[in-house]
Order: C-alpha cells, then structure tokens, then sequence
C-alpha cells in the first residue's frame, strides 16, 4: 500500500502545481501586462502572510467544449485572515477561460459563500471575469443565479466586499451590486449592463468602455462603486483597511481598536470653526478629523454626492458610522444622490450594530424641477426611514443649519435618535430667516419705501429670536447645547452611556422602503 500513497502524493503535487499554474504562463503575461495582478497574487496581498486555506483546488468543469482542462475552473476560493479575523474570500482568474463563469465555477463560489454566512466571517469577492461562461449556455445562467441568491441571503448577516478588477458585464454586474461595498480599480476595471458594441447596435453612440463603466464614472456619477483606487494593490490594501473597521457578522461588535488618543481630547480651534457670516462657508472634514480618534477616517462614496460625507472612524476605540452635511459643496443640500447616499451607508451601519453619529449644517432639500422630477420626494424618504428604522446608538450634533425637514430628517429627537446635540452657532428653525422674513412680512415688504432694507431688518430679528439652539433646547428636543472644543469628548460619553441600548422595532417580515 505504501507505493500506493506515495504515487497519489506524488500525483497531488503535480496537479496542485498545474493548478496553480492558473491559464499558463502566456496567459499571466498578458495579465500583469494589463496592469493587473493574477488572481492568487490578489489573495495574497489581501489576507494575512500565510493565512490562505484553499477549497476546490481540484474541481474542474463538466467538459463541455474542453472546459474541464483546468482544475479549479476559473475561480480561486477559501478562507484566510486579516487582522487575525477570517474572512471568506473568491478570486475569479481571467487567465483560465477568461475568468468566466459556468456551473462548477460557480458552485464554488456559492460553497464558500454558504461556509462565510455558517461562520459568520465577511465574504470579499475578486471580480475578474468575461460573464456567463458561453461554452456552457443556460447553465451558467444558472450559475449566477444561485449567487445573486446567496447574496441577498447574506445581505445583513455578514459583511459582503466586491472588488473590480477587470471586465464585469452583462447580468454579472448584480452581484457586486447587492454587496454592501464596491471598488473599482482605474483604468482596468468596468461595469456595464450591456457594453460598447451593444451600445452601438441599438443607440449608434460610439463610447468607450471606460466611458460608459470605467471606475471614474461609477464613483463619480452612477453611484454604483464606493472606492476607487489607483491600482489593485492599493485596492486590495483599502479593503483590509475597511475590513479592520467592521464586526465579522450580525450578531458582533466591531473590534476595539486604542489608538492612544485621549478621550478628553479637546480642540480649541472647533470654537471658531463656524463663520461669523451665516453665508460663509467652511469645510465639515476639519470638524471630522478633529474628534476621531488620531484624526482616521475611512470615506465611503468620496467621489460621489460630497453635499454630504460619510464613513468610518474610531471614537474612544470603537467603530462609529459617521454622516455629515458638507456645508463645502452645494451648502450641504439633500438631494437626490446624498439622500440615496447616506440613506445605504446608514441601513449598512444599523445591520451590523456599528453607532451612527450625525453632524449637521444643513439648508434644506435641494429646490427645482430637476430634483422634484427626478423623485426627491421618493430619495429623501430612503434617508428618512433609514434613520427611523435604525435601533444602534445615535447621536446628533447640530452645529448651524437645521431647517425644514431637513432638520428632521438629519437624525433628529424626534425620528429616535437618542443624544442631541448643538453648537450655541445652530440655527433650528421652520425656515432659514431671508425666506422666513420674506413669507411672514411678505405684505409690509412690499408696502416698504425701501424694501431691501425692511427685509434685511426683518431678517435680522427672525435670526435673533428662532434662529438659535435655545427654543430647541427649551422643549428638550436638544438635550444639551454643548462647547464646540468638548465635542469629541461628549460624543464618547455618550457612546459609552448608550453601550447597553436594547431598542427593538416592530416584528414583521420585513419593512417597505421607498426604493
Ligand atoms: C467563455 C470566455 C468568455 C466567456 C472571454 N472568454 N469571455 N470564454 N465565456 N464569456 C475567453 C476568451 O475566449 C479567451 O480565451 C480568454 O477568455 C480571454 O478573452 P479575450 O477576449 O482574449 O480577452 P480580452 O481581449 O481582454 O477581452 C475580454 C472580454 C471579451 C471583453 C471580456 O473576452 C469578451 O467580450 N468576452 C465575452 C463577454 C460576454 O459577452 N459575456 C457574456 C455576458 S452576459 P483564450 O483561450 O483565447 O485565452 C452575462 C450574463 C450573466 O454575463 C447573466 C446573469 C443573469
């Protein structure tokens, strides 16, 4: 029997070496060629030095048209670390048959997705593939729907990742689009439902792939890709940045993580942070890096809707979600794509038990046609539910503007956030005072022999007497008006306080937001 064992030893090392020779050689050169790394380097660079355990090295195709030549059919799957926390990963190789996607390949990407859910560990896919493996016809059709399956099974049990990496066509693009976080590389990632040439064929536009889903585009204006980087080291490093922010499952709490900044911290500077003139504007980003912890903070969407900032820091160790209204650009208006923005990012926090806090300077949804039509209405509620719906801890600070239903929808009292916050600078109020003075003294205005001035005086004493925390503060629906220099340490209080929050919603199957 010993000969035996020692045959089929030698046989494994030599079929785990044809599989790790992926495509061949002429294959991987064209590859790194591309500026793309292969698919088990990218496992590499991404988990922990030595962390990979590999499933399904050996599987290969049912045959069709020469597709069972390659063991492992396309895909790389298994689970290592990062951080020292498993994650479940898959890494489609375009160098065996274009990465593309046919039954066993997809079986293997299911198995790990299934083992992912079982443990609780992230799953982070490595997109890199040509789509429905054409050779095997309606099975691979098939194929990518027990994936869009799992996916959306998995949707808010565990943390799901998609890096783009390469093409990412047709049906195909739905699977990153039902994970929690997307990044595309520039230059050699796309995404598109139906590319170029189809393009062509049925609109006669001529456009480039990376004009029509190059990561430029997706992260800019579609909205469909959270990250973008430079290239897939750089990606892959970003992902095990963010990983180290998230808890592994549902059911945990992100990681603690001391960066030995002091939660009594304080930041003079803040008390002068807000301008004189309320027309002024002043950027939200140096209120952020001011409180968090060593001045980290992850953005998520950078590209896409700055009227509004999100992302992930650390207060006092612990992992916050934080949305604020970015005064810089559009003077932090809601509209459109910032409600659909924050409204995700905010779903994705409440999932996995990560605290939301809330800064805001907000004047109001964005006015005109554009944004009624294209559906305000339906956008900015996504915002709304998300914030009622969510049950982690939630902290507001109002720094200047809240107005309207704005006010409301930005994590107000009044919508179960828990600790509100303001700046003595917040101005609470129905309306901002110009258009407030110019509806209730509309008649004396216009009677005035000098309009302009009787306006601005009117103005002045609507800012004076509702434009201010106080009236607020008055009725309890600010529960305290804080020094701007103490921020960061209020917030860690009141993260520590609301550790034990046990809020539940309703049972139901499941809620109906406006989508
Ligand atoms: C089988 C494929 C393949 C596919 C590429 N290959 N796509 N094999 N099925 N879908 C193979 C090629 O034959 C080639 O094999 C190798 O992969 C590399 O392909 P190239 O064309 O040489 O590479 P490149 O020039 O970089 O072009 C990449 C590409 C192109 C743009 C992705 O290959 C392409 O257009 N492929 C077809 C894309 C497609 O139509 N897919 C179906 C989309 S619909 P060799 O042996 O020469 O190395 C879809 C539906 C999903 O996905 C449904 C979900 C519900």
């Amino acid at each position: 029997m010993q000969w035996q064992d020692n045959d089929n030893l030698a046989s494994l090392e030599a079929m785990k070496n044809t599989a790790f020779q992926g495509g061949g050689a002429r294959r991987i050169e064209v590859q790194h060629k591309k500026g793309k790394l292969t698919a088990r380097e990218r496992i590499e660079l991404l988990l922990d030095e030595g962390s990979f355990e590999e499933f399904d090295l050996l599987k290969t195709g049912h045959g069709d048209a020469g597709t069972d030549e390659y063991p492992g059919d396309g895909v790389i799957t298994g689970h290592g670390t990062i951080g020292g926390r498993e994650v479940c990963v898959f890494s489609q190789d375009f160098t065996i048959l274009g990465g593309s996607l046919g039954e066993a390949h997809s079986g293997k990407i299911a198995k790990i997705m299934d083992h992912a859910v079982m443990v609780g560990a992230p799953i982070i896919g490595l997109n890199d593939s040509g789509g429905a493996r054409i050779q095997e016809g309606v099975d691979s059709l098939a194929a990518y729907g027990e994936i869009f399956s799992r996916n959306v099974l998995a949707s808010g049990v565990i943390p799901q990742i998609s890096c783009i990496m390469g093409p990412c066509a047709g049906g195909a693009v739905y699977s990153p689009a039902m994970t929690d976080f997307t990044f595309m590389v520039e230059d050699s990632s796309y995404m598109f439902v139906t590319g170029p040439n189809v393009v062509k064929t049925v609109t006669h536009q001529d456009i480039s792939a990376e004009d029509l889903g190059g990561a430029q585009v997706h992260c800019e204006k579609s909205g469909v890709a959270h990250f973008v980087m430079p290239n897939d080291i750089l990606c892959l490093r970003e992902v095990r940045r963010l990983i180290n922010y998230l808890p592994s499952n549902n059911k945990q709490r992100a990681p603690l993580l001391d960066l030995r900044d002091p939660v009594d911290r304080m930041d003079p500077a803040l008390d002068f942070l807000i301008p004189s003139n309320p027309n002024q504007t002043y950027d939200m980003k140096i209120l952020i890096t001011s409180i968090l912890d060593g001045a980290e903070f992850l953005e998520y969407q950078a590209n896409f809707a700055g009227n509004i900032i999100c992302g992930f820091g650390r207060l006092g160790g612990q992992t916050i979600g934080l949305i604020a209204n970015q005064p810089a650009v559009l003077a932090g208006v809601l509209d459109v794509n910032a409600s659909t923005k924050a409204a995700r990012f905010v779903r994705f926090c409440d999932s996995f038990n990560i605290p939301l806090i809330c800064l805001v300077d907000v004047p109001g949804f964005m006015p005109g046609p554009e944004q009624e039509h294209g559906g305000i209405i339906r956008h900015g509620a996504k915002l709304l539910y998300a914030f009622v719906e969510a049950t982690v801890p939630r902290i507001t600070v109002i720094l200047r503007k809240a107005y309207g239903g704005a006010y409301v929808v930005m994590n107000s009292k009044h919508i179960r956030c828990d600790v509100n916050f303001a700046w003595p600078t917040a101005e609470i109020a129905v309306l901002g005072p110009k258009g407030a003075a110019e509806i209730i003294y509309r008649k004396e205005i216009q009677a005035a022999d000098n309009p302009d001035e009787l306006w601005a005086q009117k103005t002045e004493e609507y800012r004076k007497t509702f434009a201010n925390p106080f009236l607020a503060a008055k009725k309890g629906y600010i529960d305290d008006v804080i020094t701007p220099r103490d921020t960061r340490q209020r917030l860690i209080r009141s993260l520590q306080f609301l550790e034990s929050k046990n809020k539940k919603n309703p049972s139901r199957k499941h809620g109906n937001i406006p989508l």
